[in-house]
């Protein structure tokens, strides 16, 4: 039996990240991946449905037009884990990311629960973003005058949380969900490059869409759109009307909701082996992307709800409510072709950096061996690439929306915790370590990375907690049944 707080030697890690292209046991993934593909790695991975779903919502039901704090207040909470996220990746870079991290720091148990955890953001995030895929890429063929049966474009599962029931709906499959999952994992098994390059092209459409909104709309801004029934002045942050019922309990409750808009910058740190140079590359994309998201997100929830009094956004489509309000809907099929393929990249970031934590876990022995193998001529971990999309096109197409999402988030945050605590810890254990990026003021942004992600978890409903404790419960099983036993480290010490 293995010492479950055994620690990866982080001079070993090191010198695996360095050397990541002569492992003789494992063939190599391919460097290939500059600074910039890094950047819209973390940019295609981020905005999605948060930014062109939950800000009419938040916006609407929590912070009113300071759904703009909100937005800033969700980047505050992601910079600290950021800073950490960079210098963790920049220090190791090894396609583990937070799980090698916890492992280096925390301990093999920890480690494990942390890679099992991050299956609920990018495995669980790529089903629930696929199936909002699916809704947009509907409404966008309904829209040239094409009818899918909807038997076939819908969830067959309810579940309805009130009374912890499932139902059938009476449909058979969600088609459109399945189709683009395997599309997706397709492009992942034939090339990291080819994959990257497909992102960048999606990156910049989505940007420009962005762009075209910002500029389009922002001569119908006024603030007089604030002024709603429950905010007579139209205050920038309406008056409270309850716990997280705007107010500033409302903005932190907002931010709560609209972290899920944030998800996806830490994906980059599952490329590290596939970056050139990723002591420096690193932290750029995991901040670089950071930063442009928010600016982007801030930009957009002030346009919209200056363009638009908050009220009438929880809808699932604010962007489109927007548009029609500032008299441009002209604009309204581009946004929603961007929209649609904003998302696919997000699907194709996440199904990026599953198979790639799932080969590190094999690597080191706690998952079977099959996971690590890379593909002889394509050089990505084909194995685990189709296995995970395998299980997440079959989820995608079976599962209602509702039941996923809020476990994305609760997933992340704790990641989030344990890498901010990890990279403290480091410093402490190892303060000589080489860190080719250090984040400022440690004993503050570390603490405050795990303090922020601990808060923002606590606002999420009891169900949720509920389902991580048992995910987290199941994980731990499969860990003594079969991690505990194979695990190299547990190997090489017995
Ligand atoms: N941040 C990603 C999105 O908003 C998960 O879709």
């Amino acid at each position: 039996m293995t010492d479950v707080w055994a620690r990866k030697s982080i001079v070993e890690l090191v010198a695996e990240a360095a050397h990541a292209g002569v492992d003789a046991e494992v063939r190599p993934l391919r460097r290939t991946l500059s600074a910039l593909n890094l950047v819209t790695l973390g940019v295609g991975g981020v905005i999605g449905a948060g930014i062109f779903v939950l800000t009419g919502h938040a916006a609407a039901a929590n912070a009113g037009p300071a759904v703009t704090l909100s937005f800033a207040l969700g980047a505050v909470a992601c910079g600290f884990a950021g800073l950490c996220y960079a210098e963790m990746a920049s220090t190791v870079p090894i396609s583990g990311s937070a799980y090698t991290y916890a492992y280096a720091t925390l301990g093999e148990l920890m480690a494990w629960i942390i890679g099992w955890d991050l299956i609920l953001e990018y495995a669980v995030g790529a089903i629930t973003v696929a199936i909002g895929w699916s809704g947009y890429a509907v409404s966008l063929a309904k829209d040239f005058g094409l009818n899918p049966p909807a038997q076939f474009v819908s969830a067959p599962l309810a579940y309805d949380p009130a009374q912890h029931a499932w139902s059938a709906t009476g449909a058979i499959l969600n088609v459109p969900a399945v189709a683009v999952i395997v599309v997706i994992t397709t492009l992942l098994v034939i090339g990291i490059r080819e994959s990257a390059r497909f992102n960048d092209f999606i990156v910049a459409v989505k940007l420009t869409v962005i762009f075209l909104f910002i500029i389009f709309a922002a001569h119908a801004f006024s603030t007089a759109n604030w002024v709603t029934a429950a905010n007579p002045d139209g205050r920038f942050i309406p008056p409270n009307a309850g716990t997280g019922v705007y107010g500033w309990s409302g903005v932190i409750r907002g931010a709560a909701v609209v972290f899920f808009a944030y998800i996806g910058f830490d994906a980059v740190s599952t490329a590290a082996q596939e970056a050139n140079t990723p002591n420096r590359d690193m932290p750029i994309g995991i901040l670089g992307s950071l930063v442009i998201c928010t600016m982007l997100y801030v930009a957009v929830a002030f346009v919209l709800t200056g363009i638009v009094p908050y009220d009438r956004l929880n809808v699932p489509d604010p962007i489109a409510v927007g548009i029609d309000a500032a008299g441009i809907g002209w604009l309204a099929p581009l946004i929603k072709l961007g929209i649609v393929l904003g998302l696919t990249s997000v699907i194709l970031v996440m199904l990026l950096a599953q198979p790639r934590i799932f080969r590190a876990m094999a690597h080191d022995g706690l998952l079977p061996p099959a996971a690590a193998k890379i593909h002889p001529r394509f050089h990505t971990p084909h194995v685990s690439t189709i296995g995970s999309g395998a299980i997440v096109a079959v989820l995608a197409g079976l599962l209602p929306i509702g039941l996923v999402g809020e476990l994305v988030s609760i997933g992340t945050l704790f990641a989030f915790a344990a890498v901010s605590v990890g990279t403290l810890v480091l410093r402490i254990a190892d303060p000589a370590l080489q860190r080719p990026f250090r984040a400022p003021l440690i004993w503050i942004v570390a603490p405050a990375g795990a303090a922020t992600s601990i808060f923002l978890m606590l606002g999420l409903p009891v169900d949720t907690w509920l389902r991580l404790a048992v995910w987290l419960a199941i994980g731990l099983a499969i860990y003594f049944a079969y991690g505990a036993k194979h695990s190299r480290l547990a190997r090489a010490a017995g």
